[in-house]
């Protein structure tokens, strides 16, 4: 499949009928008549995570009570639900743990990092970064310089500088996105950290659309701090926590930003003084968000059943097809592909740049089609190998060929804009 892209429905049709993940899609529940390419930002409901989660309300919570600390392994879900989604960014047991959001676990690394540089002054990143990143960085600026510890934030861009230009020996950390946002473009993961690490610097990886998307090696790369969330590509829902990746070289120096009871080496001894727990406990804060946490460990369920190199496969397979179809049979209409052809440098979603990008978002939406936009001009499309077919893609693109030929999105409804886009 990866070299074949198919040209027509019944190809599609028939890619889907031998598709080694097609098995996969029972797994999730999708409502009916929807096509959904929006799992880069929220991804699909496993079939099981409401009876995951209502055992943990009715069981856990409501007959076990307090006794659930021990008895159902509350204390200890942090790291052992990070245990599980270590080997989905190749990272090994004890590295990663799981709670708060991705922005409060950047401001952990973030600060670990530069306790671990403490003669340094500068923090790397880029202007089309997550925004979060960006203000989490500013953030801790503020704060630090209020410290005494003044930091320049230094932005690269594809216009530049480039990396290389603002890399010397003031860089103590490099913030970056391992899969931009808007435009699906990946870097190259270990030869970055090599650079960054050339420079005497720390590398810390947002990888919150690589996670479930695309094969992460972070511990071959030699990285130093990743952060990511979970309700994106692995399925955790609305508000799961976000994960933190720290090797095991580094547990000992580093020294997170929030000292919380959670991250404390003998949490229930009391203490007076803070005492940072051994490992990766330390980036602990308070108590989980243990419902949420149920919710993510049921779409686990499904991940450790996955070889992420079939879903790579059949990811660069569905963006291959969008891509063809869209310069085949929309062209024409003023549409610009926007993420990077070669397979090495694309994650798993495809943008498309066009005048009237959030309209024609909303009249596809009517339609079942599901994606979101990102202004100021993309319609965003994410592939999701576990519960999408080629079938669907096809459709996806028949659906939007009828819209922008018959014009229908330019009826006055579709310009309304909700608060999220
Ligand atoms: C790259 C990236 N980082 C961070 C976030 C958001 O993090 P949080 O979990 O704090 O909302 C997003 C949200 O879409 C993101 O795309």
């Amino acid at each position: 499949m990866s070299n074949h892209v198919p040209s027509t429905r019944e190809q599609c049709v028939e890619a889907d009928a031998s598709d080694p993940l097609g098995a996969f899609r029972d797994r999730f529940q999708l409502p009916e008549g929807v096509i959904y390419l929006d799992g880069n930002s929220l991804g699909a409901l496993p079939r099981h995570t409401l009876e995951r989660v209502e055992r943990t309300i009715t069981q856990e919570w409501g007959q076990g009570l307090i006794r659930s600390w021990n008895d159902a392994a509350w204390f200890t879900k942090p790291t052992d639900v990070g245990d599980r989604i270590a080997p989905l960014v190749g990272a090994a047991s004890g590295e990663v743990v799981v709670a708060d959001s991705t922005s409060a676990s950047l401001f952990q690394v973030l600060v670990s990092a530069l306790r671990m540089r403490p003669d340094r002054s500068v923090i790397v990143s880029e202007r089309d970064n997550f925004p979060t990143n960006l203000y989490m960085i500013q953030g801790t600026q503020e704060l630090l310089a209020g410290a005494g510890r003044q930091l320049d934030r230094r932005l690269i861009h594809d216009d530049g500088p480039t990396l290389d230009e603002v890399l010397d020996d003031d860089v103590a950390a490099v913030v970056l996105t391992h899969v931009n946002y808007r435009t699906g473009r990946m870097y190259d993961m270990a030869a970055i950290t090599e650079k960054v690490h050339a420079a005497g610097a720390l590398m810390i990886w947002d990888l919150c659309h690589s996670v479930g998307a695309v094969p992460v090696s972070l511990g071959a790369a030699g990285a130093d701090f990743a952060i990511g969330c979970t309700y994106k590509y692995l399925n955790g829902g609305p508000g799961s926590p976000s994960f933190v990746w720290v090797p095991q070289r580094h547990h000992d120096p580093a020294r997170p930003a929030l000292t919380g009871w959670q991250g404390h080496a003998k949490p229930f001894e009391f203490t007076v003084d803070y005492e940072p727990a051994p490992g990766i406990t330390r980036f602990r804060v308070g108590t989980p968000q243990l419902l949420s946490l149920a919710g993510l460990e049921a779409s686990l369920d499904i991940w450790d059943d996955v070889d992420m190199a079939q879903v790579r496969v059949k990811s660069l397979a569905l963006t291959d097809l969008f891509i063809a179809l869209v310069e085949t049979r929309l062209s024409g209409h003023g549409i610009e592909v926007v993420c990077p052809r070669e397979h090495d440098r694309r994650g798993s979603q495809v943008s498309l740049r066009i005048d009237g990008g959030y309209p024609i978002m909303q009249a596809l939406i009517e339609r079942g089609v599901i994606g979101d936009f990102r202004a100021p001009d993309l319609m965003r499309f994410g592939f999701t190998p576990l519960y999408l077919g080629y079938a669907d893609v096809w459709d996806a693109v028949s659906v939007l060929e009828e819209i922008l030929t018959s014009g229908v999105w330019q009826e006055e409804r579709f310009a309304r804009r909700g608060a999220v886009t």
